[in-house]
């Protein structure tokens, strides 16, 4: 099957269902809800859907501990609900992707239950040790989630493997009858109609031979020895050509601790290919070192070197994936933008990656500018990385901690309307509301020319329109500066620039002298895309906070 590389035309909405809209009033996201927002979604400018799971879990890392991968939740509608969504999302020309969570599955599978009572072929499913002198772990890996990375198992008298939480055992995928599991369950939703496939954590599916000790310090002790493991390669190979090409779908892999170098391994377009696209963490560190939860100050440097590294490194090669915000991460208006210049911030960091080379993701929300949620309690968290997190700590510093670090601010639930429960449930919901939804909601940006949600719909459909934004050549300017990202596309006659303001601080710039771009060409008619009102026609002007401004011209 030709692949038409359709993902390179489109802008991407990722849903989490649970927090997305109730069609049913039980407090709990699901797809009737979804089906009566995808107007809206179009309406957006989106062209394809990444579903988080929706598959039956017992929701020990919501939806990320699967016990049944061809099957969809009751509580999201079922089979059912998911066809018809799938049915509408296609009659208005976008996409669907699923998430395929292969590298573990829930403790309830009926895999794990038949494994850890050795019944075949189930037996080599997991990765299973027995126990050493003393009861000691089979090795000195870390979990992310949960303390070690070894459980003891009563049943089976002795120790899986689980990379995250306790009720996550990772599959043994050097087991052959595992990849034709997932071989099948590709091919499952793809004859049904899916485009593709969002691969959780893949790049961790194989381990190094022979389970060795790590030297690392703790939390990420064990990564060299699974992340880009031994046969990872092979594997994926092995899925795509038996599967995978067979369909006109979309690859993105998760893949943290990837540089773009290492990324070319498996993008390169002429290469092997395992990928269409990856998701990097590089752009998720402008704040933070590896993860959130080591916190830094923002440094716009860093973030800028991520995002221009990437941009460099593959273009030409390979294609990017372009994401600010997802369910892992808090919400980026708070991390990298400012709460008091909320409005301002949202755009000017919209504009900061939509044009840059790749396919846009945007993450519920986002698009309304929505930000981090402060419970009093750490009582009132939910998830099992935030609340497993120093949980030795005194209750005050964990909260400030969580405050700052914890993906629980990005799955409060979407904020519809004013009206009770932001719109999203006519129920009880199933997590808690930030107070913010009078302030910020859908119904109300949707009435306001100049809000977070207008300004999303502009630069999607501007992206849409200039053949620049998908070919053109990025390059950056100012780089040593920490208050300004800078950067063009250019192709022949046609010039974009996009420059932001990351500072609340007035910033004096002239774009003109750093990119040689001619005076006429700062026209405030060429300004298609802005944040404050442009009045001057000035090739230099001082930069209001957050402010961003998008020129683009195709005739000089
Ligand atoms: C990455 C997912 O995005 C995250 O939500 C999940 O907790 C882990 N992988 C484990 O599946
Ligand atoms: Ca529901």
């Amino acid at each position: 099957m030709k692949h038409t590389r359709w993902y390179k035309n489109r802008v991407f909405y990722q849903i989490w269902p649970r927090s997305f809209a109730d069609g049913n009033g039980d407090g709990i996201g699901d797809l009737w809800g979804v089906l009566e927002k995808l107007d809206y979604l179009k309406e957006l400018g989106i062209g394809g859907i990444w579903f988080s799971p929706l598959y039956p879990s017992p929701n020990a890392d919501c939806g990320y501990d699967i016990s049944d991968y061809k099957d969809i939740a009751p509580e999201y509608g079922g089979m059912a609900a998911f066809e018809k969504v799938l049915e509408e999302a296609h009659k208005r020309d976008m996409k669907v992707i699923m998430d395929l969570v292969v590298n573990h599955t829930s403790d309830e599978h009926e895999w794990f239950r038949k494994s850890r009572e050795r019944i075949d072929p189930y037996t080599d499913y997991y990765i299973w040790r027995p126990a050493g002198k003393n009861n000691r772990l089979p090795n000195n890996w870390d979990s992310h989630f949960e303390g070690k990375a070894w459980s003891w198992d009563e049943v089976r008298q002795e120790y899986y493997m689980h990379l995250f939480a306790v009720k996550q055992p990772d599959l043994n995928m050097d087991n052959h009858f595992v990849r034709e599991e997932v071989k099948n369950i590709m091919d499952f939703w793809l004859s049904k109609g899916v485009d593709g496939f969002r691969e959780d954590v893949i790049t961790f599916i194989s381990k190094k031979e022979g389970l060795p000790n790590d030297r690392l310090l703790p939390v990420f002790r064990g990564i060299f020895h699974y992340n880009h493991g031994p046969r990872l390669h092979e594997y994926l190979q092995e899925f795509k050509h038996e599967v995978l090409d067979r369909y006109d779908c979309v690859t993105i892999a998760e893949a943290p601790l990837v540089s773009p170098r290492k990324a070319l391994e498996y993008v390169d377009e002429d290469g092997s290919n395992d990928f269409d696209m990856m998701i990097q963490f590089q752009c998720m560190c402008g704040n933070c070192l590896f993860l959130d939860y080591i916190p830094t100050p923002f440094s716009l440097r860093r973030l800028k070197y991520a995002f221009s590294s990437w941009q460099r490194k593959l273009n030409g090669k390979g294609w990017n994936l372009l994401y600010l915000e997802n369910h892992d991460h808090p919400r980026v208006v708070s991390r990298y933008g400012s709460e008091q210049y909320r409005v301002e911030s949202a755009k000017m960091l919209c504009a900061s990656y939509m044009f840059q080379q790749g396919t846009p993701f945007v993450y519920q929300g986002q698009e309304l500018g929505m930000t981090n949620w402060y419970p009093e309690h750490i009582s009132e968290y939910e998830d099992v990385q935030t609340l497993n997190n120093h949980p030795n700590w005194p209750e005050e510093k964990r909260l400030k901690l969580y405050h700052r670090a914890s993906r629980d601010s990005a799955r409060t639930p979407m904020q519809w309307n004013s009206e009770d429960n932001a719109g999203f449930t006519t129920g009880t919901p199933w997590f808690h509301v930030n107070e913010n939804y009078r302030e910020i909601n859908v119904a109300d940006q949707l009435q306001d020319k100049d809000s977070v949600l207008a300004f999303y719909k502009k630069a999607i459909a501007l992206r849409k329109k200039l053949a620049v934004v998908k070919n053109g050549v990025y390059r950056e300017y100012m780089r040593l500066s920490g208050k300004v990202y800078m950067y063009t596309r250019t192709d022949g006659m046609h010039k974009l620039l996009v420059v932001a303001s990351y500072s609340e601080k007035p910033v004096r710039v002239s774009p003109a002298f750093c990119t040689g771009f001619t005076k006429t060409y700062f026209d405030k008619n060429n300004c298609v895309l802005f944040n404050y009102p442009v009045s001057e026609n000035g090739a230099a002007f001082t930069m209001r906070p957050y402010e961003v401004r998008v020129y683009y011209c195709d005739h000089l």
